[in-house]
């Protein structure tokens, strides 16, 4: 067919609409199914290929794999782009980079002031301290700032999603104390990758991808008056730190990771040699220009 032709289909189906529906939702998807046509007329889209596709899509949504999808297909990082964007056109710079969320994010983490041990000491893996501030961007420290953090085991699995592992395990909620200092106890993260029979994995075979994340933690980073951040830093020295298929490594998200001995131990209560990371955040003001940083999706409560 000749866009033409597709053209007048489309007008077709659009002037069904008699109500005045959600007039977002009629813009948005009337321009998908309009990309969508033009795809299948210039890729002459079979007719197996498209209900092979539908059908993948079920599955996918079935097992629930669309947030990975998101992530491997660089649509988070895409929209986490676009939120850059419209904060540097606001003249909004200098903060700690954003970067994507992930689908493993679970609300309800236990709180504590200032320091938290993450694992639940059966956690295997070589101790970690992290630690630092979280500052304005004006320099200044900010007291009873909020850090989320979770990360993965040592198999590379998230507590709540893999029921072996104790509720919340490697996830806690950190006030910073009254010089905006957060810092907690836990273990060395591993890299991970896609389920080996999930969708996701299916659709980066057919793209000729991988599915691995270098090992990395997550934070959401929130504070009155302040744009939340969301990111993760990454392990130093990872094989797949630059080459992650959720393309969520950035630059100034990579922080040296030193080797601690035994004699720095005792001041964190531990009895040997650790890994110690040092990261400051930034976060940047709010501003009445902006749609909010926080960001809407369903997430899972524990
Ligand atoms: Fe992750």
């Amino acid at each position: 067919m000749n866009k033409e032709s597709i053209d007048a289909l489309l007008k077709k189906i659009n002037d069904t609409s008699t109500g005045a529906g959600n007039p977002r939702a009629k813009q948005v998807v009337n321009r998908i199914v309009r990309d969508l046509f033009y795809t299948i007329e210039d890729l002459d889209v079979t007719p197996d290929e498209f209900w092979s596709a539908l059908n993948y899509l079920t599955q996918a949504g079935q097992s629930g794999e669309y947030g990975l999808i998101a992530a491997g297909l660089g649509f988070e990082h895409f929209l986490d782009l676009r939120m850059d964007e419209a904060e540097a056109k606001a003249g909004l710079t200098g903060g700690t980079p954003r970067t994507v969320e992930g689908p493993l994010y679970v609300a309800g983490a236990p709180r504590s002031e200032g320091h938290a041990k993450l694992d639940d000491g059966t956690t295997p893996g070589e101790p970690l301290i992290m630690g630092g501030r979280v500052y304005d961007d004006g320099g200044q420290p900010i007291v009873g700032a909020v850090v989320e953090v979770w990360h993965a085991n040592h198999l590379g699995n998230y507590s709540y999603f893999d029921k072996s592992q104790a509720p919340f395990n490697l996830r806690r909620t950190i006030v910073t104390d009254s010089e905006g200092k957060y810092s907690f106890q836990s273990v060395v993260p591993v890299g991970y990758s896609v389920p080996p029979e999930g969708q996701t994995k299916q659709l980066l075979d057919l793209l000729g991808r991988h599915g691995n994340r270098p090992a990395h933690i997550h934070f959401f980073i929130s504070a009155p008056g302040h744009r939340k951040l969301t990111t993760q830093i990454n392990i130093a020295g990872d094989p797949y730190l630059w080459d992650d298929f959720a393309f969520a490594t950035r630059d100034g998200l990579v922080p040296p990771m030193r080797k601690a001995e035994a004699d720095e131990a005792g001041q964190f209560g531990l009895d040997g040699p650790f890994q110690k990371i040092d990261f400051d955040f930034t976060l940047l003001r709010d501003s009445t220009s902006l749609r909010t940083s926080e960001v809407d999706r369903i997430r899972a409560e524990g």
